[in-house]
């Protein structure tokens, strides 16, 4: 068993690929940082270039805020992990707020129909790269979210836009990075020594950290979105959740956020105080668990970002693990403790 770590692609899945063009006219872009800067520069064309984004945030969201020559003002969460509404006239006129769904556990919809009530001008940009579910919420301008983190595919993202449309007249290149993550995940699939698939799934990790501009999604991207059956995947994960939920409990884990039968988690974190040695020993139980994130010199003064970084482990619940791999996850975190 081996539970965590990038999704691996078998080549049967995309054996339509070959004869596939795309039926919709929907533009993918490459990954979440893509979708950002495409939203950045439409907004730029009419609003100042400033920016409020929370400091309990990757450092690719800082980056594709740089990249698309925004002026960052950060903003500390409160502790359900929302803009405070309170510092409101923090942000000056036209200017942009983001907000992140947070593991897809944060329900924004009533904090931005405040927002958008008294402060219309503000363009609000909500963030569901970790929820892929949650896209289509209808007070944002824009959101946005990434394909990669919740299904077998190397690339992919899109943007929601409210009353406008992204009108780029620009013709986007494909971005370079899915192809060596394209054969890493075929490589993952068939069972080759880690280093080998990880070496290609690095490269690929490589390539996206060295572009700062706006590229499209692969082909593969366009049909993993058009032929997979995302209600399937949706009910997997809530079944996962739920299960890791009780058996965690059970056990007395100390989970970030309450049981929520609506949410669709990307995974479920907990906090633990022996976090580093406890991911450490899941290791030898070819357990792979994700943190979210270490932190960075823009954030290292921000104590909830401060804390994550520290203590919470991400439990793993997507559509790859069957009801025997989540009881595994738990009981060897159990022993581990
Ligand atoms: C909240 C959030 N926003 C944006 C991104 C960027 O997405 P991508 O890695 O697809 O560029 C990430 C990536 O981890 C993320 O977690």
């Amino acid at each position: 068993m081996r539970i965590g770590g990038e999704f691996e692609i078998n080549p049967k899945d995309l054996k339509g690929l070959p004869d596939f063009s795309p039926k919709s006219n929907i533009l993918l872009y490459s990954n979440g940082r893509s979708a950002l800067m495409a939203i950045l520069s439409h907004i730029k064309k009419t609003n100042p270039s400033i920016i409020h984004i929370p400091y309990y945030i990757c450092p690719s969201v800082v980056f594709a805020c740089e990249a698309s020559d925004f002026q960052i003002h950060f903003y500390e969460l409160n502790s359900s992990f929302s803009f405070p509404i309170e510092n409101l006239e923090s942000i000056k006129k036209n200017e942009v707020l983001l907000c992140v769904n947070y593991f897809g556990f944060i329900e924004s919809n009533l904090l931005f129909q405040r927002i958008k009530e008294d402060r219309p001008d503000i363009i609000i940009i909500s963030d569901q790269v970790q929820s892929f579910w949650k896209n289509e919420d209808i007070w944002p301008d824009y959101s946005f979210t990434s394909f990669r983190k919740h299904f077998p595919t190397p690339d992919g993202a899109i943007v929601v836009a409210k009353n406008t449309e992204l009108n780029h007249n620009k013709y986007f290149d494909t971005n370079t990075f899915f192809w060596p993550k394209f054969i890493g995940s075929v490589l993952k699939h068939y069972h080759v020594h880690d280093s080998v698939y990880l070496k290609f799934l690095k490269e690929g990790e490589c390539k996206i950290d060295a572009t700062n501009e706006i590229t499209k999604a692969s082909e593969i991207a366009y049909y993993i979105f058009e032929n997979t059956n995302f209600e399937t995947i949706k009910q997997k994960r809530k079944e996962n959740y739920k299960l890791i939920f009780e058996l965690g409990t059970k056990h007395g884990l100390n989970f970030l956020f309450p049981y929520n039968e609506n949410t669709v988690p990307l995974c479920v974190p907990i906090i633990l105080e022996s976090r580093d040695s406890v991911k450490a020993s899941l290791h030898s139980s070819n357990i792979f668990l994700p943190i979210h994130w270490p932190l960075a010199d823009y954030n290292s003064t921000s104590l909830i970002s401060q804390r994550m970084a520290e203590k919470e482990l991400s439990l793993v619940i997507d559509q790859r693990y069957s009801t025997a791999e989540m009881e595994y996850q738990i009981n060897c975190l159990i022993k581990s403790l």
